[in-house]
Order: C-alpha cells, then sequence, then structure tokens
C-alpha cells in the first residue's frame, strides 16, 4: 500500500535482474524513442542475457533497469540505462544508480564509465541525461567522435565515476 499518493520512492524497490524482466526492459527502450533507436532493444535484450543488470520495481511493475559490463576487476562500464518514460525525473534512476555503484563498489569495481551523446551533437533531449549523469558525480572525460561501434554523426561523450581512490 502506497504510503504517500503520488510520491513512488517509497514504493521503490531495486534488485538484480532476472530473465523474466528481459521483456520489461524492452518495452521501456520502447517507450523512449526519442533516445533509442530501433535496433536499441534488440541489443538491450542480447545484453541481459550475458551481462548483470539490475532493475528499479515499484507497485506498477519495472521502473528502470541498468545493464552492466564488468571490464575487469577494477573497471565497469554501465552499457545501458533507462527509467519508463513516465516517471523520468521522479528518483527512479538516482535509486538505481546509487544501489548499482553501491553494489559494483563492494565487489571491488573502482572505476565506472558510461557513455552518452555529447553536447557537440546539439540534441535537446540528451540535454537531461548529461545533467543526471553529472548530478550522479559522474565526470566527463573525453568527446570521441565518431565512436567505431556507433553510427556516424552521434558523438560520445565519455563519463567516468571513482568509487575508490586507484593510487
Ligand atoms: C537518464 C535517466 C536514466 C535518469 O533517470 P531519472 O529517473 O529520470 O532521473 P532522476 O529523477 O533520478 O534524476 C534526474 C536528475 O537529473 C537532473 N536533470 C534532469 N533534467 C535536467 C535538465 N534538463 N537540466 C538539469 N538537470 C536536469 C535533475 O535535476 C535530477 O538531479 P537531482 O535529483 O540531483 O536534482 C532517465 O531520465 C532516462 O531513462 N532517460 C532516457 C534514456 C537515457 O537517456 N538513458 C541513459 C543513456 S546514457
Amino acid at each position: 500500500m502506497r504510503v504517500s499518493g503520488c510520491d513512488h520512492r517509497e514504493v521503490l524497490a531495486v534488485r538484480r535482474a532476472v530473465p523474466a524482466d528481459a521483456g520489461g526492459c524492452v518495452a521501456i527502450v520502447r517507450g523512449l524513442p526519442e533516445f533509442f533507436t530501433d535496433d536499441v532493444a534488440g541489443k538491450v535484450a542480447a545484453d541481459l542475457k550475458v551481462h548483470p543488470a539490475w532493475v528499479a520495481v515499484n507497485d506498477g511493475g519495472l521502473a528502470g533497469f541498468a545493464v552492466v559490463d564488468r571490464r575487469s576487476a577494477r573497471a565497469a562500464a554501465i552499457l545501458w540505462m533507462a527509467v519508463a518514460a513516465p516517471l523520468r525525473g521522479g528518483g527512479v534512476g538516482t535509486q538505481l544508480v546509487d544501489r548499482v555503484l553501491r553494489d559494483l563498489a563492494e565487489s571491488g569495481v573502482q572505476v565506472v564509465e558510461v557513455k552518452t551523446l555529447d553536447a557537440s551533437a546539439g540534441y535537446e533531449p540528451y540535454l537531461a541525461t548529461r545533467a543526471f549523469w553529472e548530478r550522479r558525480g559522474f565526470v566527463q572525460i573525453d568527446t570521441i567522435d565518431p565512436l567505431p561501434t556507433w553510427p556516424p554523426g552521434n558523438p560520445a561523450a565519455i563519463y567516468v565515476t571513482a568509487l575508490a581512490t586507484t593510487r
């Protein structure tokens, strides 16, 4: 039962994803056409099969997800992250990323990367995405254009955050 009628933060839980969550994650991606091209749903489904993932769940179902690639013992990358379109801006992403980063830190990860669309693309929707990463402590360290694995015309902003000192 909701404690407060309009604050879903109070009923949100974050847990590790299970295979049955894949359909819900893909539905979230498909609900964000301004952010994800058509091919992304398939890539997310494939990555969910081989990489660790976390989901945010509220009493309405899946509210968001994050897929992580453990690059090495000390480094990880957030490959995909999204919050259901109607819930964006309500704190779900913050709770999700806080849990992911806490779990990664506990398992020895010291630095975490995320790539997103660079400001030089001039594409307004990703303004909020970059603001989100920056507010969560990620620092842009580079712009790569073109990034070999991304379609031309999509300059990549490379962000990192430190979970521990590395020297
Ligand atoms: C990016 C995303 C995962 C963030 O999740 P969310 O639940 O919307 O984020 P939250 O509500 O927890 O936090 C939003 C933060 O961004 C900030 N923010 C959002 N829009 C902003 C804007 N236009 N300018 C400045 N700050 C902005 C908010 O101030 C807030 O920070 P604060 O809580 O410290 O004030 C989600 O919005 C999303 O799915 N976006 C579309 C897909 C996407 O871009 N995925 C990431 C690809 S790299």
